[in-house]
């Protein structure tokens, strides 16, 4: 059964402004011809920002402070020097210290440089009844969404508390297991899963019973990253360090029993549950700032920096507990893999797919 998160803010207003330390990002808007069309090299490469803001504190303020948040919640697991989730430990293979919900947070503005600052592609009504976010990690995207619905009663769950304590009142929080039965008493007019690679090993599973949790006419929509990296003028070497990440951490995946490279697969598994008026979004996202475009070369900045912060919570227990790598041969893949995200002649980029759909209205 799902747990419910002990914060709640007063007053949606207050976002911000109460003790709120996210990192912000602004940035340019990229129309989708930009990420569609071929990307020009730039031949005078710029440098990426390494700063990172501090993480936000709130999460240790509220351990404990209800009834309902259990032992099994915060009993983290340690490992390589990361923490991990308690609750089903050992499930998803990410950490969810302070480091990684940065990562989150810092992902969380990428998608809204990509998307043009849309939190959502999917044409759902302006007034809906409820919304739920599978997978919420930090919980921005939740929020951000319960701001701007204030009509709807949003739920959002993760594995991992880390969620903030000061939300919109008309937010709630949850750690459940996505992959279990699904127990709510209500459906919903729409439901939304992001950046869930390698986090489910039952795809189906959870399209039916998003499917089944869906009001007729209601909308899902998933959007994730390609764990893989293009180029389109075959620029990336077989014998880099990057080329072997990529297919050790797939093969990981997959031995470990939740494929990792999934996005190029979310309108199929859409389609195979029955879902119609599918739509797919998919754009070309740099993976370092070799491109010519100046609003590419923004984003890819931050996506070099976003990839440097992800490398290694993506694979550290994968390599580990799967592959049986010791630390030392992890790092030094991890060092040659940095040293490939540095190297701009290597013009490497992820997918990002958004794929939205509507259950049948007779249904
Ligand atoms: C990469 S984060 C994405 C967070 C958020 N959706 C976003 O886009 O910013 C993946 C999140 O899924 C959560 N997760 C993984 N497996 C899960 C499961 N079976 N049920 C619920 N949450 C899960 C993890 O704890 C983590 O917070």
């Amino acid at each position: 059964m799902p747990r419910a998160h002990p914060g709640n803010r007063p007053d949606a207003a207050e976002i911000g402004s109460g003790g709120e330390t996210r990192p912000q990002f602004s940035g340019p808007s990229l129309p989708p011809e930009a990420i569609a069309e071929h990307i020009s090299v730039d031949s005078n490469y710029g440098e990426g920002s390494t700063d990172r803001d501090d993480a936000d504190s709130a999460f240790f303020d509220r351990e404990s402070s209800t009834a309902s948040l259990t032992e099994s919640i915060f009993n983290y697991q340690y490992e390589n020097g990361r923490r991990y989730h308690a609750f089903r430990a050992g499930a998803y293979p990410l950490p969810n210290d302070e480091a990684e919900q940065d990562r989150m947070d810092m992902q969380h503005h990428i998608y809204l440089l990509i998307f043009g600052g849309n939190l959502y592609q999917a044409p759902i009504p302006q007034q809906i009844e409820r919304a739920l976010d599978i997978g919420c990690g930090t919980g921005l995207w939740a929020i951000d969404f319960a701001d701007m619905h204030p009509e709807a009663s949003v739920i959002a769950t993760d594995l991992s508390s880390i969620q903030p304590s000061w939300i919109p009142p008309n937010l709630r929080f949850e750690i459940d297991d996505a992959e279990e039965d699904w127990s709510y008493s209500y459906k919903f007019d729409y439901i939304h899963i992001r950046s869930m690679a390698g986090s489910i090993a039952n795809w189906p599973k959870l399209m039916r019973q998003a499917y089944d949790f869906l009001k007729p006419g209601g909308w899902i929509e998933l959007t994730d990253f390609e764990t893989w990296a293009h180029t389109d003028d075959n620029t990336l070497p077989e014998t880099s360090a990057y080329h072997e990440f990529q297919v050790k951490l797939n093969e990981a995946a997959i031995k470990f029993g939740k494929e990792m490279n999934v996005a190029p697969k979310l309108r199929g598994f859409v389609k195979d549950a029955g879902f119609v008026n599918v739509v797919e979004d998919a754009r070309k996202v740099p993976l370092s700032p070799w491109p010519q475009d100046p609003r590419l070369k923004e984003l890819a900045m931050y996506m070099n920096l976003q990839m440097m912060e992800s490398i290694e919570p993506y694979s550290l227990a994968l390599f580990s507990r799967v592959l049986k790598w010791d630390k030392e041969r992890i790092n030094t893949l991890l060092d040659g893999v940095r040293r490939d995200l540095k190297n701009l002649n290597y013009h490497m980029y992820s997918i990002v797919h958004c794929v939205y759909a509507q259950k049948p209205l007779e249904s």
